[in-house]
């Protein structure tokens, strides 16, 4: 018995482990074209809408990844959509590496997002199937903690290679973790869940044992399972035929706009390009400057998880967009003065600083764990396939734009804009957003049906 009981726990560590390393990409695809975009930019001699293409077309490509993912992974399974993202994911390294011109490198970058939109829906997906309930939230967060790690780890490779502008380096040196990833994932077990919703129910008995401590822990949740398959899920259908489906789409939909109109990426894909308009000049300050954003957002996203659960997600929300809202809007108005002083440009990097904080205790996890939350059984793959691929349709949005931005509205005006869609988003949040805190599913998706107003569907 204590052998199985440390065999469980092994199977269970491992694979939590790999599906941590997913989230890593996600981080690292994330950090690493800040530090080589400057490079790329001279080497390429592009435009800045061409810049803006370069960066954005990964989220292009994760907005179609995340759009077919659920098809994708209910079709061939978890495990194969995991796969067949890690050989996306090696493809889309080399290629960026390896592109001879703009255009082949924007092309590798779609095929980089198409294998992030895809791990970035199965991941979550395949961890809540595996994971034994008692450690699911945390499973889920630290695939949370992964992203900002990776981000971090891409930003200290990047200053590594910027000393000799090897930007090829900083793009292919993640095809390294890429192919590790392949090979982890050969070894990972198919989704129970998955299993039985195909009838294999003999297979999913089979990995419930390995993963579960005893036989009646893994019988027993394999009947919850086949009892959870009965609610078919009818999407699309729900979506047109039911108004009150329709308001928690909408609202997962908006959540992850407003995630990602924080503005938090202008800052994770153009730090040095920030450090640089805030006066420091160097590509060490720059890069310096980059990887203390990296650790920050690292440290704080760490504590967050550990509070969201006790002060509740709507108040950390309110409390995030005002924290971001007035960081922001005091950046702005730095960036107003003509002379750096040093003091101007310590004061820049501190507020910079305290956004990122206020974005990791906030919008950062709190957007995915409520779009998790919000969404009835019966809808929920299509009401979360919805607000994934938004979130990066608005990444997207974001990182198209915001070179465009600097160069028309000024980069002032530019940091004005995104203080007050934070300052709006306080508004959002006490009007419609719900407090799931302690709150179980089944009543949120109860009050929902009923037709309850959102902010209350938590009540
Ligand atoms: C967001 C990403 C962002 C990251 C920063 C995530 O929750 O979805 O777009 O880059 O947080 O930590």
């Amino acid at each position: 018995m204590v052998e199985k009981n440390q065999s469980t726990n092994l199977m269970v560590i491992f694979v939590g482990l790999l599906a941590a390393l997913a989230g890593l990409f996600f981080g690292l695809d994330t950090g690493v074209i800040s530090g080589a975009l400057p490079f790329i930019s001279k080497q390429f001699d592009i435009s800045a809408t061409q810049q803006e293409l370069v960066v954005s077309s990964m989220m292009f490509g994760a907005a179609a990844g995340a759009i077919i993912s659920g098809w994708l992974s209910s079709w061939g399974g978890r495990k194969r959509s995991l796969l067949l993202s890690s050989i996306l994911f090696i493809i889309g390294a080399l290629g960026s590496a390896f592109s001879p011109n703009a255009e082949v490198l924007i092309s590798s970058r779609v095929i980089l997002g198409l294998a992030i939109g895809i791990s970035s829906f199965t991941t979550p997906a395949y961890l809540s199937e595996i994971a034994p309930k008692k450690i699911r939230g945390g499973m889920i967060s630290m695939y949370q903690l992964m992203i900002t790690i990776g981000i971090l780890l891409a930003f200290i490779s990047d200053t590594g290679f910027s000393y000799d502008h090897a930007w090829r380096w900083m793009l292919g040196i993640t095809a390294i973790p890429a192919v590790l990833l392949f090979i982890g994932v050969t070894f990972l077990p198919e989704s129970p869940r998955w299993l039985a919703s195909k009838n294999r129910s003999d297979d999913a008995k089979t990995i419930l044992l390995k993963l579960r401590n005893s036989e009646t822990e893994a019988i027993q949740e394999l009947d919850d399972i086949f009892n959870s398959l009965k609610i078919k899920q009818s999407g699309f259908g729900l979506f047109k035929n039911n108004s009150n489906f329709r308001r928690s789409v909408f609202l997962g939909i908006s959540l992850q706009f407003m995630q990602q109109l924080t503005g938090i990426n202008v800052i994770m894909y153009y730090a040095p390009k920030i450090f640089s308009l805030a006066g420091f000049e160097t590509t060490t300050q720059q890069m310096y400057g980059t990887v203390l954003v990296g650790l920050v957002n690292v440290i704080a996203t760490f504590l967050a998880i550990s509070i969201i659960d006790r002060f509740g997600r709507k108040k950390l929300l309110v409390f995030g967009f005002s924290v971001m809202a007035i960081s922001i809007a005091l950046l702005a108005y730095l960036l107003s003065f003509d002379a750096h002083t040093l003091l101007i440009q310590y004061a820049s990097i501190a507020f910079l600083l305290i956004f990122i904080i206020g974005f990791a205790v906030s919008a950062g996890p709190i957007m995915w764990v409520l779009c998790s939350e919000i969404q009835p059984l019966k809808g929920r793959d299509f009401g979360i396939t919805c607000s994934t691929t938004s979130n990066w349709v608005a990444n997207m949005i974001v990182s198209a734009t915001f070179l465009t931005l600097l160069s028309t509205l000024g980069d002032t005006h530019t940091f004005w804009l995104y203080a007050a869609l934070n300052a709006v988003f306080i508004l959002v949040t006490l009007y419609f957003v719900p407090e799931t805190k302690n709150v179980s599913l089944e009543h949120i998706e109860e009050n929902l049906m009923k037709g309850n107003s959102l902010r209350n569907i938590g009540r």
